[in-house]
């Protein structure tokens, strides 16, 4: 299956993955996911919020409802599709293959579920295209609100609602997803986006939890004017405050023992020979605790504050996204690691299971990355790693359905 996919928005000069929330990467992918579902005689639906979902044992929302549809008892397997600007074959689809996969062997093994299983692609996780991470289960969760999502704008300034409109969706079905409620527990396998299965020499660790994170941009404002004739005392250049920003929000990261990524930014107008009006940087921030997060931020604004007064320039600061802490479910992950005999440990990388963490018990099973990397086209699992996978999500299938 990941051969399937393997050539679907891949970029040519860099082998990256441009996997976009409703680019024509994103549709091919949509198409595969509801294909996939066919060929195994799932029911399939996509919801307002263009989550894919595929039934066993029981009907998609308003169908048949087989062998009971109602009430919050399936099992929820998946991930997503999409990916970052450049990514990796493995962060999301492996998780998505390896749950058909997972199903395939029980299928074979003749194995028969006591409760309705679903496999779930969830729409725009990286919020590469939107800025905001995990938008598709927030959105099903409940947890972002409709028209905030809707009014989000890519950088072409094309809002979602009219993204989701040339894509044939119906923006007043953006919102809470009923098929939720009929989930009882979440497992969603990824690669994992560190060396700690490395480290212990395991195929497949059980996650515990997800450090809080989030994306803050930073707007510094200043005044456009000429490079050769403006003495620099006369200057209103955003640049240096935004540059002495980046320098001081890394010492404090390292300080802090947490993380501060300016990944993205954007230079207005971007002539070489201008100083600029405006630059807008990405702050991407993460730390092992709320309030440890906290305290970065602080510092961090406190330093952004004084490099734009010194540049007697503005700053605006706006929260894209926010995500406390979460602890994965204790029961179940405990009782996921005592039957796959699987170590436990943390990430800092956010993920649906995250966002779906807080409406139903949700568990994460990480499979081995031999160099760590990930968000890169380096990323790799190797294929017997990936095959331990499926086997631990297919043992986990069979303990809890
Ligand atoms: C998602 O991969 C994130 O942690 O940014
Ligand atoms: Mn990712
Ligand atoms: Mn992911």
């Amino acid at each position: 299956m990941l051969a399937a996919i393997e050539r679907i928005g891949r970029d040519r000069r860099t082998g990256g993955y441009r996997r976009f929330a409703w680019n024509d990467a994103d549709m091919e992918l949509r198409e595969w996911f509801a294909d996939e579902a066919a060929a195994r005689g799932m029911a399939y639906e996509e919801d307002g919020n263009g989550n894919q979902v595929a039934w066993l044992g029981a009907g998609a929302s308003g169908g048949d409802g087989a062998s009971g549809g109602e009430g919050a008892d399936a099992l929820l397997l998946g991930s997503h599709l999409d990916s970052v600007p450049d990514g990796g074959a493995y962060d999301g689809p492996l998780g998505v293959v390896s749950s058909f996969a997972a199903l395939d062997q029980l299928r074979r093994d003749g194995f028969v579920p006591s409760r309705p299983i679903a496999v779930a692609c969830f729409a725009d996780e990286e919020g590469a295209r939107f800025g905001v991470a995990c938008a598709g289960s927030r959105l099903a969760a409940g947890t972002l609100a409709p028209e905030k999502a809707l009014a989000l704008t890519d950088v072409d300034g094309c809002t979602l609602a009219e993204v989701m409109r040339a894509r044939g969706r119906d923006p007043r079905r953006v919102g809470r997803s009923a098929w939720l409620d009929r989930v009882g527990a979440f497992v969603e396998l990824h690669v994992e986006q560190g060396r700690a299965l490395v480290h212990s020499g395991d195929a497949v660790g059980v996650a515990t939890a997800i450090w809080p994170h989030g994306r803050w941009r930073l707007d510094f404002s200043g005044r456009a004017d000429h490079a050769g004739t403006t003495p620099m005392e006369d200057r209103r250049d955003p640049m240096p405050a935004y540059a002495a920003t980046v320098v001081a929000a890394t010492a404090r990261a390292v300080d802090a023992q947490a993380r501060a990524t300016f990944g993205r930014v954007v230079v207005e107008p971007g002539g070489a020979n201008a100083v600029p009006s405006r630059v807008s940087g990405w702050l991407d921030a993460r730390a092992p605790d709320d309030g440890a997060l906290a305290r970065l931020i602080d510092t961090v604004l406190v330093d952004a504050r004084a490099a734009a007064a010194q540049a007697r320039v503005g700053l605006g600061v706006t929260v894209e996204s926010a995500s406390p802490a979460v602890g994965f479910d204790t029961a179940l992950r405990e009782r996921l690691a005592a039957v796959l005999a699987a170590p436990s440990l943390p990430t800092g990388a956010g993920h649906d299971a995250g966002v779906l963490s807080r409406v139903v018990p949700t568990a994460m099973l990480f499979v081995r990355n031999p160099t760590g990397v990930s968000h890169s086209p380096d990323e790799h699992a190797d294929d017997a790693d990936c095959a331990a996978g499926v086997d631990a999500l297919a043992t986990v299938v069979r303990e809890l359905a």
